[in-house]
């Protein structure tokens, strides 16, 4: 099956859903500080999707997932489920992974917060892994391929000598959650499809301290680091445009623009 090229109209929709998850990811900010539970920052999350937004968390039920977004905590690399038992406490990663469907559309985006004060190992680490997904989106042009995004990923993320997660890749997104392509976070230049106009897919690099493994725990969602050193995740949902990228998920912190 060929990549989607989404129309005038389900750009629009991606747009709109695209902004409501970025301002859900700006809302809970204030609420990851340590004593706060996991589990808290998904009824907050799931009461502000339904009740302010107006909008359907995807993750919920979603092949059977629990909960309405996703916390990965420390050397948790993705798809860790919220818990009323898991405390934040300071110094901790949290990764808080959210995706809404708005009139038939996904938006999906993530970001790692620091809970508290940071270790340097964590701060740097994150950093890292927002620095290597900016440039992945600036990687994004009509007429460039797939694999450019994955080659400058991993080559800036290796040369500050972490590892890249290769079994968790972006996905092409729509009014499906999880489409073709897939958007992987390793690779060369001028391989894969080539990128035009109307293309709609995530980049959402992760990153590990220590060796790349990872293993999914029995309850068959939570993915950890085999060495649990710490991981880190970052995403966005981004649009091809006739000029580069738009950033459909962009927030008031990001510290890359929007559009090229
Ligand atoms: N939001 C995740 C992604 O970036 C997927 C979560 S699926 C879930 O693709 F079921 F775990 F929520
Ligand atoms: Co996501
Ligand atoms: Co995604």
């Amino acid at each position: 099956m060929p990549i989607e090229i989404k129309d005038a109209d389900a750009i629009e929709k991606m747009r709109a859903v695209g902004a409501l998850a970025a301002e859900q990811l700006e809302m809970i900010e204030e609420y990851v500080q340590p004593g706060v539970t996991t589990g808290e920052l998904d009824r907050i999350c799931h009461d502000y999707t339904v009740n302010k937004q107006n909008a359907i968390p995807a993750p919920l039920n979603y092949r059977g997932f629990p909960k309405s977004i996703c916390t990965s905590v420390n050397h948790v690399v993705c798809h860790g489920i919220p818990s009323d038992d898991k405390v934040l406490k300071n110094g901790d990663i949290v990764n808080i992974d959210v995706t809404l469907i708005k009139d038939e559309y996904h938006g999906d985006t993530s970001k790692t917060f620091i809970v508290g004060e940071a270790n340097v190992m964590a701060d740097r680490l994150t950093k890292t892994c927002q620095e290597a997904m900016y440039l992945g989106i600036q990687a994004v042009k009509p007429g460039g391929h797939l694999g450019d995004i994955g080659h400058v990923i991993q080559r800036f993320a290796e040369k500050q000598r972490f590892t890249i997660v290769k079994e968790y890749c972006g996905h092409g997104i729509g009014k499906v959650f999880h489409d073709e392509p897939q958007v992987l976070h390793y690779g060369k230049k001028g391989t894969g499809p080539e990128l035009k106009p109307g293309m709609t897919f995530t980049i959402e690099p992760m990153i590990n301290a220590g060796k790349a493994a990872v293993k999914l725990l029995p309850d068959q969602w939570t993915v950890v680091t085999k060495d649990h050193k710490l991981t880190a995740q970052w995403e966005h949902t981004v649009l091809v445009t006739d000029t580069g990228y738009e950033i459909l998920t962009h927030r008031k912190d990001d510290t890359i623009k929007r559009c090229t």
